[in-house]
C-alpha cells in the first residue's frame, strides 16, 4: 500500500450530534483523555468556564463563557488518526453547527437516556440524513434512572426514521446498571471490572431481552450503516468512563475512513496524488491583535505540505499556505504535512468564501456545502445613518463568511439579516462594532423560518410547476425575498404556514438549504 492509502486508512474524521446536556462535552473529554490528548480531567470542561474566559478568542465568548464557533481536535488512537469536530451545541447553535457536518465522514449521536431525542439532535440529524452520513448513537447516562432501552430505540426508528441495530444492550439502569452485553463478542462488560456474573434475576431480564431484541430482526449490516440507512447503537455513561472505549473501537472498526467526494465535475478519490480541499468554516478575530481569520479546509485528496502553493478555483489565483494549523485540545501546533481527513486552519487574509475549493490547478468544486435556512430575522438600524454604504459592506462580508445570511425584496433597499442560531445577532453586532466601527441595533422579524423556492423538477408535473412558482410569488409578495446570489427564499411565520403552501403549491420545492 502507497504511504498516502496507509494514512488514509488510519484515518477517522467525525463530529458528535446532540441535545445540549446530553453530556457532548462530558464524551469529548473522555475520548481525549482516552486519546492522549489532555491528561488532566476537566480541561474542556474548564475550557467552557474559567479557561476558556482567559483564552484570546472574542470578547462575546469571554462574557457568555462558551464557544462562539467550533473547533477541531485530532488525537491518536490505536494507531489511528481521529479528527473529532466539534458541534456548538448551546445558545452558541450557528450554521457553523450545521456546516462542519458536511466535513465529516461519519457522525456520533449522543442521546440522554432520560430525555430521548430531542429538537437538536433532529435537526442536526436531518442534515446528516440529506447527505447519507453514516450515523452511530450512543445512549448516555444509563448510570441514571432512564428509560427503557425499546422505548428508545424505538422512539430513534420512529422520529428519525433510521433502523436501529443495537451492538449492546445494557443490564439494568440507575443504581443497578451492571454493564452492557457485547452481541457480537457475546460477552458482558462490567460497569465493575471485579462483577464476574450477573445476578440471576437480572441474567433472566437479559435473556428475555435478548430473544425479543433477535425476534425484532435488523442483524447488523455493514452497507447500510454506510449508507446511513441503519445506526448502530451502544450505551454507557459518559460521565464515568463506561462505554467510552468501546465507542471508540467502534468508530475504528465500523466508521469510514476518508471517502471520495462529489464535485460538480467528478468524484474525487482520497488517494488521488494531487492535492484537493473546500473550506467549510471561516473563523474571526482567533488572535485580536492581528484581527486575521481563520479558514478551515477538509483535505479531500492527495497529501498537504507546509508553504505548498495551492490553486484557489473561484479566483483563479496561487496562493502560498505559510502558516497551516492543527488543534488539540485548546493548543494550536503548525502542520508540517497533512492528509485525507484532516482539517488545517490556513490563515485568511480576507479573501476565502464559505465552500471555497483549493485545488493544484484543476477546475473543481465540491458539493454539498451550503447555506441552512435560518430561523431568526430581524432588520438593523443603524445609529449613523450616513455609514449605510458600510453596514452594506460589512454584511456582505460577514455573509460571504458564512456567520449571517442576507436577503432583499426587489425595489427596496432594506437588508434583513437571517441566522440559525440567535446568538449570532449579537457576535455580530459585536463584530460590526469591533470591525467596521458601526453601532447597530436588532429589530426582530416575526418570522421563523425561510425556504429556498424553485419548481419541482419532474416534467410530467400536473399542473405545471412553473406556472405555480410564478402564481405563488405574485400572491405571496410581502413574504418572497431574494438572496445574495438572487434566488427566491420565501419566509414564514411558523411551520404551519409552511405546510400550507406545501399543500396548496404540491408542485413546488421549498428546501431547506441551498447551494453556494
Ligand atoms: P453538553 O456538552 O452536551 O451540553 O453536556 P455536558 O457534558 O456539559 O453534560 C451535561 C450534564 O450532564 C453535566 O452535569 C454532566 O456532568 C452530566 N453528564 C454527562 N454525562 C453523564 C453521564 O454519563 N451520567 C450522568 N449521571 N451525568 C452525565 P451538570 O450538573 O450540568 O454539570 P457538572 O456539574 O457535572 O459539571
Amino acid at each position: 500500500m502507497t504511504e498516502l492509502k496507509q494514512q488514509i486508512a488510519k484515518r477517522r474524521t467525525f463530529a458528535i450530534i446532540s441535545h445540549p446536556d446530553a453530556g457532548k462535552t462530558t464524551l469529548t473529554e473522555k475520548l481525549l483523555l482516552l486519546g492522549g490528548a489532555i491528561n488532566m480531567a476537566g480541561t474542556v470542561k474548564a475550557k467552557k468556564s474559567k479557561l476558556h474566559a482567559r483564552s484570546d478568542w472574542m470578547e462575546i465568548e469571554k462574557k457568555r463563557g462558551i464557544s462562539v464557533t467550533s473547533s477541531v481536535l485530532k488525537f491518536t488512537y490505536h494507531n489511528h488518526e481521529i479528527n473529532l469536530l466539534d458541534t456548538p451545541g448551546h445558545q452558541d447553535f450557528s450554521e457553523d453547527t450545521y456546516r462542519t457536518l458536511t466535513a465529516v465522514d461519519s457522525v456520533l449521536m449522543l442521546i440522554d437516556a432520560a430525555s430521548g431525542v430531542e429538537e437538536q439532535t433532529k435537526k442536526l440529524f436531518e442534515v446528516c440524513r440529506l447527505h447519507k452520513t453514516p450515523t452511530m448513537a450512543f445512549i448516555n447516562k444509563m448510570d441514571r434512572d432512564g428509560r427503557d432501552p425499546f422505548d428508545l430505540i424505538d422512539e430513534i426508528t420512529k422520529t428519525l426514521d433510521i433502523t436501529c441495530c443495537p451492538l449492546m444492550w445494557p443490564t439494568g439502569s440507575g443504581r443497578d446498571f451492571i454493564g452492557v452485553y457485547d452481541r457480537q463478542a457475546d460477552e458482558i462488560i462490567y460497569t465493575d471490572p471485579n462483577t464476574t456474573h450477573l445476578p440471576p434475576n437480572l441474567q433472566a431480564k437479559l435473556d428475555e431481552e435478548l430473544e425479543l431484541l433477535s425476534g425484532a430482526g435488523d442483524h447488523f449490516s455493514h452497507s447500510s450503516y454506510l449508507n446511513g440507512q441503519m445506526a448502530p447503537v451502544l450505551f454507557g455513561s459518559a460521565m464515568h468512563g463506561f462505554g467510552v472505549p468501546e465507542v471508540l473501537k467502534t468508530i475504528l472498526t465500523l466508521a469510514p475512513p476518508p471517502q471520495p467526494r462529489l464535485t460538480s465535475q467528478r468524484i474525487v478519490a482520497p488517494d488521488e496524488s494531487t492535492f484537493s480541499a473546500f473550506i467549510f468554516k471561516i473563523q474571526a478575530n482567533m488572535d485580536p491583535s492581528h484581527r486575521d481569520r481563520v479558514a478551515f479546509m477538509r483535505i479531500c485528496s492527495g497529501v498537504f505540505e507546509r508553504n505548498m502553493k495551492v490553486h484557489v478555483v473561484r479566483l483563479g489565483r496561487e496562493l502560498r499556505l505559510g502558516r497551516p494549523t492543527k488543534f488539540v485540545a485548546k493548543d494550536r501546533s503548525l502542520v508540517d504535512k497533512a492528509y485525507p481527513g484532516d482539517i488545517v486552519g490556513i490563515h485568511d487574509p480576507g479573501i476565502f468564501t464559505i465552500g471555497d475549493t483549493l485545488s493544484q490547478g484543476e477546475e473543481l468544486h465540491f458539493d454539498g456545502i451550503g447555506v441552512f435556512a435560518p430561523e431568526h430575522f430581524a432588520t438593523v438600524d443603524l445609529k449613523d445613518p450616513l455609514k449605510s454604504k458600510q453596514l452594506t459592506k460589512g454584511l456582505n462580508q460577514l455573509s460571504e463568511e458564512g456567520a449571517v445570511q442576507i436577503f432583499h425584496q426587489p425595489h427596496s433597499r432594506q437588508i434583513i439579516v437571517g441566522v440559525v442560531g440567535i446568538l449570532q445577532f449579537d457576535v455580530v453586532k459585536f463584530r460590526l462594532q469591533a470591525e467596521y466601527g458601526l453601532q447597530i441595533t436588532w429589530q426582530q422579524l416575526a418570522y421563523s423560518a425561510a425556504r429556498w423556492i424553485s419548481s419541482s423538477t419532474a416534467p410530467s408535473a400536473t399542473p405545471p410547476a412553473a406556472p405555480q412558482l410564478d402564481e405563488f410569488i405574485a400572491q405571496q409578495t410581502q413574504h418572497i425575498y431574494y438572496d445574495r446570489h438572487h434566488r427566491a427564499v420565501v419566509l414564514a411565520e411558523n411551520l404551519w404556514q409552511l405546510d400550507l403552501w406545501h399543500n396548496r403549491y404540491p408542485h413546488l420545492v421549498f428546501a431547506q438549504n441551498a447551494g453556494i
